[in-house]
């Protein structure tokens, strides 16, 4: 399958890019700075903004499939959250962003949907977040914490909930994935993704798996199609 990632030097994007070339798929990697992204064997690099539609339709043109994994910057680094939530620098860096989220979701998903469009790409993968759940399907502690989280972070999940209306209400074949907090933590396969899936939304994901289930939903679980799936332990 043909799969363009966009958001390719992020940390989801990156190990996305990765997982799908494992997998033998051929990869479009879509970047502002298409410069930093190692050149590979099935791997084609194009330059993208999601501020300019334009950019994005060009860049992804011969895509059967559009991962979103862009996002505010998250500035979660190798190793934060190693320790869980002791890393106090990188947990602040993380607050910051979730504080001031801009626009990149609320402007930048509707013109991924416009470029889809018109270079004729019928499937879109959109990484959003867990805090976006109503809860129900989490556990009652879990129910809480996710009810709290939305209270500190309500800009960044606003930005976020604009960009999933966008992609509900588009024309073609959609699949939000929620995951959990990620982390650098090294992947051991062992994972839970699926619609409504119950898992611990403040235990750290390692990017890798989270990647891989984005790389799932535009491959190889159509199930999946018009749902939204919860990523985590
Ligand atoms: N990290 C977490 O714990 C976590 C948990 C749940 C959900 N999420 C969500 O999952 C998504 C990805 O998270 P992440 O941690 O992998 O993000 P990240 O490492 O901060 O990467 C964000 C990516 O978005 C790109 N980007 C930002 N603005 C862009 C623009 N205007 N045009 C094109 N690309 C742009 C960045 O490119 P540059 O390299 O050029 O800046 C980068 O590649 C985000 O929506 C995030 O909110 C994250």
């Amino acid at each position: 399958m043909k799969i363009a990632i966009i958001g390719a030097t992020g940390g989801t994007g990156k190990k996305a890019v990765e997982r799908a070339l494992e997998l033998g798929h051929e990869v479009i990697a879509v970047a502002r700075r298409p410069e930093v992204i190692p050149s590979a064997e099935r791997l084609t690099v194009r330059k993208g903004d999601v501020f300019d539609a334009a950019s994005i339709a060009k860049a992804i043109v011969g895509a059967e499939v559009v991962i979103s994994c862009v996002g505010p910057p998250s500035n979660v680094t190798p190793g934060s959250f190693r320790k869980g939530f002791t890393n106090v620098k990188a947990g602040m860096n993380v607050m910051a962003a979730n504080f001031s989220p801009g626009t990149v979701m609320s402007e930048g998903i509707p013109n991924m949907i416009a470029a889809c469009q018109q270079a004729g790409v019928k499937r879109i993968v959109m990484q959003s977040g867990i805090n976006l759940t109503d809860g129900k399907e989490l556990t009652v502690f879990n129910r809480f914490a996710v009810r709290i989280m939305r209270r500190i972070f309500w800009r960044a999940i606003k930005d976020k909930a604009f960009a999933e209306d966008a992609v509900r209400q588009s024309n073609l074949e959609w699949i939000i994935v929620r995951p959990s907090v990620l982390s650098y933590a090294e992947a051991n396969g062992k994972y839970t993704a699926g619609p409504a899936a119950r898992i611990a939304p403040l235990r750290p994901l390692p990017f890798e798996n989270c990647a891989d289930s984005l790389v799932r939903a535009a491959a190889s679980e159509p199930t999946w199609v018009g749902k939204i799936v919860n990523v985590g332990r």
